[in-house]
């Protein structure tokens, strides 16, 4: 039987289709986010359950996700609704595509905004502004660059340009070669990150923040907040990765690349806060300090390190590719779309979305400026996007996918597709994806509504 193609392109191999998605998965949520919501939520305790999240619920969902992919070899939205259709249900699952691409659009929006911080600290790191930088002066630094809107334009359209020119250019192209060689740089880069901040007099302190474990740190918010950035991190909940697996090779096995995708994922993740916290303890800084963490730590760091203009500016760089090929794959869902639905080429579907983007990402950078005192519920419109799309459209989407391929998809539809020699992961897969996924998503989701109102 011919084997049936995405008519978006294919990866040449397994190893490029984990590469794309270690690039999907790897990026400011594990450079930025992780280490700033780790140290608003109090550490260790939400760390763990950040780690249960993945296990248990983040891998079986990206399990699901590429196997509807590589089974449906279209966008999200048509993949969902075709596997439906196959297995006798209704077309409407494909609801659960639609709620995607929105949150991808939503994503990027904000998403944007911090990459356009970080591209305006490679110049920075360029120009050598930041040279003996003390904590004082760089968080002056990052308030000023908050509260200049223009600044934040420049570089939030120059982000959203540089996506909507890979994505434009399709899948096999760019993204391929630039993943290859920037991932494993960033890796170095942040072991040497590591490295300083084992010297740096405070290390034992930030490991034992994000190891030590005390349960009454924890609350129900917080685990929703660890939840919704198991989801964040591997990229699920919104069809990205459903979208790359639409591209990957019939023949190579699910379940162990995920795992590689998964692990990968969580080890930046883990040594981004080892390489941080240590820093933020040296020197006196707030490890709650929100969205700013990593833009006031990291130039101290880089301001007293032998070279650091050099290591500043390279690491940088890194965290931009790294945001690039994150925010590619939330581009990805709705283009693939948009080609198969309208017939047309990628570079108007992607300038069509861009522009949506970019309108959106207007609202986000003015909640630091001249949007301030705007707050929803008291969020600001930046605030809000991250809310509503990590910790209720993912989850929410995570579930609806847990839902259709733990109960609605044929068995022998999923046997075929995961082709498990081994019995054992097979059934450890559909015991998480039809009871313990589900049942914890919709559980942390009815407490906080609970607690919201009875507190
Ligand atoms: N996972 C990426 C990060 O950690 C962001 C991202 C890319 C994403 N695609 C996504 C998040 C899809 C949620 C859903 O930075």
């Amino acid at each position: 039987m011919q084997e049936k193609l995405s008519i978006h392109g294919a990866w040449s191999s397994r190893w490029v289709f984990i590469m794309a998605a270690t690039g999907s998965a790897v990026g400011l949520g594990n450079i930025w986010k992780f280490p700033y919501i780790t140290g608003e939520n109090g550490g260790g305790a939400f760390v763990l359950v950040y780690l249960i999240c993945i296990l248990l619920v983040g891998i079986p969902i990206m399990v699901s996700e590429v196997l509807i992919g590589r089974r449906g070899r279209q966008s999200p939205i048509n993949s969902m609704k075709d596997l439906a259709v196959e297995s006798g249900l209704s077309r409407k699952w494909s609801l659960a595509g639609w709620m995607g691409a929105i949150a991808g659009v939503m994503i990027f929006s904000f998403y944007s905004i911090v990459a356009g911080w970080v591209l305006y600290y490679v110049a920075g790191m360029a120009n050598g502004e930041f040279i003996d930088i003390g904590s004082e002066m760089a968080g002056k630094k990052f308030e000023a660059l908050l509260a200049d809107a223009q600044t934040l334009l420049i570089w939030h359209t120059v982000f959203v340009l540089m996506v909507m020119i890979v994505v434009a250019g399709g899948v096999n192209k760019g993204l391929e070669r630039a993943t290859r060689i920037m991932m494993p740089a960033l890796f170095v880069l942040l072991f040497v990150l590591l490295g300083y901040s084992m010297t740096s007099g405070a290390f034992g302190q930030g490991f034992d923040f994000l190891f030590h474990f005390d349960p009454s740190e924890l609350t129900w918010n917080s685990v929703l907040v660890a939840l919704g950035h198991s989801f964040f991190t591997l990229s699920l909940g919104m069809g990205s990765i459903m979208a790359y697996g639409s591209y990957m090779p019939k023949k190579s096995s699910i379940g162990g690349t995920v795992v590689m995708i998964a692990l990968l994922d969580t080890l930046v993740a883990l040594v981004a806060g080892l390489a941080i916290f240590p820093i933020v303890f040296a020197n006196q800084l707030d490890p709650g300090a929100g969205p700013g963490l990593m833009f006031i730590t990291l130039p101290v760091a880089f301001g007293q390190m032998p070279g650091g203009q050099i290591f500043g500016f390279l690491f940088f760089v890194l965290i931009a590719v790294a945001a690039w090929t994150s925010a590619i794959s939330l581009m990805e869902p709705a283009v693939a779309w948009m080609v198969e639905k309208f017939g047309i080429k990628r570079l108007p579907a992607c300038t069509a979305l861009g522009f949506l983007v970019w309108a959106l990402g207007i609202a986000c950078l003015g909640s630091f400026n001249f949007m301030s005192d705007l707050k929803i519920g008291s969020m600001t419109f930046f605030d809000l996007m991250d809310f509503a799309t990590a910790n209720v459209m993912l989850p929410l989407g995570g579930l609806f996918i847990a839902i259709f391929a733990g109960w609605k998809i044929k068995q022998s539809v999923l046997k075929d597709e995961l082709s498990m020699q081994n019995h054992f992961w097979f059934s450890a897969w559909y015991v998480a994806i039809r009871f313990i996924a589900p049942v914890a998503v919709a559980a942390i989701f009815a407490l906080n509504l609970y607690n919201k109102f009875t507190v």
